[in-house]
């Protein structure tokens, strides 16, 4: 049994973990530590990042996913979005942005909800009765890596086009849109790639009015549109695109081949908002206050008067998706945090500060310090340290879940992104969010999830968290790894070491925050070397202490990861302060290594 197999198996070998599904369970490589890939029908969540072997925290989860609510739109067509945000979907003008490469249609969907309308990813596979039956406000082409002349290029269904839904295409969603309609695409042109002079040479329906004749876009494409369709006007071109926006005002289909998505393209979110709210009529009435209203009564109808319950780990999401819950169902949602013990300095007080006190939420506080270090003593290596928290972690959440046996629902902050394809166009794997930081739960509960935050970025979930009154410090809390700071101690960890790193980690993330710096910074910490130490000298004694290594690196996704360029000042500071307040440490060096080859953790 999968389960089983993978509860006696470290796991060790990414592929290995791939291959032995038995064709129940999947595990993907993941831009996060928190994603997941599960079969339909098991319940069963993994949660590790992207560096084979090292992430297996906490697993695996022991619970039924009785629902499987997590459906993607790509494969799943009118059923997507359903629980949490179906409903919702179908009171709300939605965009659907089709996906002919992920992180293009990322961003557009971004700029569309940034223009006050909702919208949602698809992928180019649907028929156009899937996406009738979603009954979009408009259809936006996303732009893509490939070539519309090679074999398996993505296509949309040309039924799409009769639909009478209004059609946006960007960059290859123009060259589709031209190709489809009988215009022609131009092979192996010179291609323009960044800023580039477009001229207007036509009275244009989607260019802003206020964008003079000639003026700047970004641009991205080796083939280009030599020829529109008939029915079509060309209002305006660029020394290597003639066709570069394409328009047919009677069926409301245009395209652009420069991006209007990206900031270099200065007029383009005038463009978008022309053909959003001019074009296709829609109203800028989307905003967070609207999210806040819709799933409190989504999740009250769905409730009723059950009892549900909440893992929160102080991370962002699953801090903003208990808020949310308690705003809709009051006191019959109990939340458990479990301490570990190897927090950051005073992260557990304000979990239980503003959940417990200033939120009024019923939490659990399994204050369980002392046993996570019971089971850490003398362990060193890495791996083992991991799995000996993700045991404890397992059992200490079944301890504090025990009595809640009529419990129904289980909180969960999965986000969008989470729930989208990673591999774009071509991928077909529904991918969910794995539980991050929340422990098994008794094998014989069966919880259907909620997902309140499953239609939103991970920057309007902030925004979300503010709107509901969570403090900033919560709401713009960096990733924190699950074993937290046990694996940033590199030896044995003791509750001594996390003392002293918890003041050294607090000195850099202070002067981090001091030098403006903080919402740059993918994760800012302190590691500590503690078997190592070095000769110093402070006030004319010689020192033998310890060395605490500074670690800030930018990130998009933290697949890949440079060292932050923080300034010389800064660090300087932060080294004279740790030097200065922490006893026993006597150097502080700054860690610039990328990832790969290195990862953002030490272990
Ligand atoms: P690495 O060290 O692999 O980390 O470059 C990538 C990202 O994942 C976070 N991380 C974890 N998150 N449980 C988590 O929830 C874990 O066991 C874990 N290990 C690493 C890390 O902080 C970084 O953001």
């Amino acid at each position: 049994m999968a389960t089983e197999w993978l509860r006696d198996k470290p796991i060790t070998d990414w592929g290995s973990v791939k291959q032995s599904t038995d064709k129940k369970i999947a595990v993907l490589a993941s831009s996060t530590a928190n994603r997941s890939v599960t079969g339909r029908t098991l319940g069963l969540c993994l949660n590790f990042s992207s560096t084979p072997g090292r992430r297996l925290w906490p697993t695996p989860l022991r619970f039924t996913v009785l629902s499987q609510p997590q459906q993607i739109p790509h494969d799943t067509g009118t059923e997507s979005g359903s629980h949490d945000s179906g409903e919702a979907g179908s009171k709300r003008a939605t965009v659907l942005v089709v996906d002919f490469g992920a992180q293009y249609a990322q961003l557009i969907a971004r700029r569309v909800r940034e223009l006050n309308v909702f919208s949602e990813i698809v992928g180019h596979g649907l028929s156009a009765a899937e996406m009738a039956a979603k009954r979009p406000a408009a259809i936006i082409l996303s732009g893509g890596p490939k070539s519309v002349h090679v074999d398996g290029a993505p296509r949309l269904d040309p039924a799409v086009y009769d639909l009478g839904i209004p059609i946006l295409g960007i960059c290859y969603g123009a060259q589709l849109i031209a190709q489809q309609l009988g215009g022609t695409v131009g092979r192996g042109m010179n291609g323009e790639y960044g800023r580039t002079e477009l001229s207007r040479i036509g009275a244009s329906l989607i260019l802003p009015d206020e964008a003079p004749s000639e003026h700047e876009c970004w641009m991205s494409h080796f083939d280009g549109v030599t020829e529109a369709p008939a029915g079509f006007t060309v209002t305006a071109s660029s020394p290597g695109a003639p066709v570069a926006v394409l328009e047919n005002d009677a069926r409301n289909i245009y395209g652009v081949q420069f991006h209007p998505e990206v900031k270099h393209t200065p007029f383009g979110m005038g463009a978008m908002a022309r053909f959003l709210h001019e074009r296709a009529g829609i109203a800028n009435d989307w905003k967070m206050a609207s999210v806040i209203d819709e799933q409190v009564t989504l999740i009250r109808e769905r409730v009723g008067d059950a009892r549900v319950i909440c893992g929160l780990s102080g991370g962002v999401d699953s801090s903003v998706a208990a808020a949310l819950v308690h705003k809709a169902i009051g006191s019959q949602l109990t939340c458990i945090y479990v301490d570990t013990g190897l927090m950051r300095k005073n992260e557990s007080e304000q979990v239980v500060e503003t959940f417990r006190r200033h939120l009024g939420i019923e939490l659990i506080h399994a204050d369980e310090g002392p046993s996570f270090f019971e089971a850490l003593s003398g362990v060193t290596e890495p791996e083992s340290k991991r799995k000996a928290i993700g045991e404890r972690f397992i059992r200490v959440f079944e301890k504090y879940t025990g009595g809640l046996t009529e419990a129904k629902f289980l909180v969960q902050g999965t986000l969008y992104p989470d729930l989208i394809e990673s591999g774009g166009a071509d991928g077909t794997a529904a991918v969910i969010k794995s539980h991050h930081n929340v422990g098994g739960l008794p094998e014989d509960m069966e919880l259907e999830l909620i997902e309140p935050l499953r239609d939103l970025f991970k920057d309007e979930v902030r925004a979300l968290g503010t709107e509901l009154g969570l403090p900033d410090e919560m709401v713009w809390r960096q990733p924190f790894p699950g074993p937290g700071l046990g694996v940033r101690i590199i030896g044995e960890v003791t509750p001594e070491r996390v003392g002293l790193l918890q003041e050294a980690d607090a000195i850099v993330r202070e002067e981090l925050k001091n030098a403006g710096l903080e919402r740059e910074i993918w994760q800012s910490y302190a590691a500590l070397l503690a078997e190592v130490r070095s000769v110093g000298v402070m006030g004319d004694e010689r020192t033998y202490g310890h060395p605490i290594i500074i670690r800030a690196v930018t990130s998009g996704d933290a697949m890949t990861a440079d060292w932050a360029r923080i300034p010389f000042e800064t660090l300087e500071v932060m080294s004279q302060r740790i030097i200065n307040e922490v006893a026993g440490v006597n150097r502080v060096a700054y860690d610039i290594t990328s990832k790969p080859p290195g990862t953002i953790e030490w272990e």
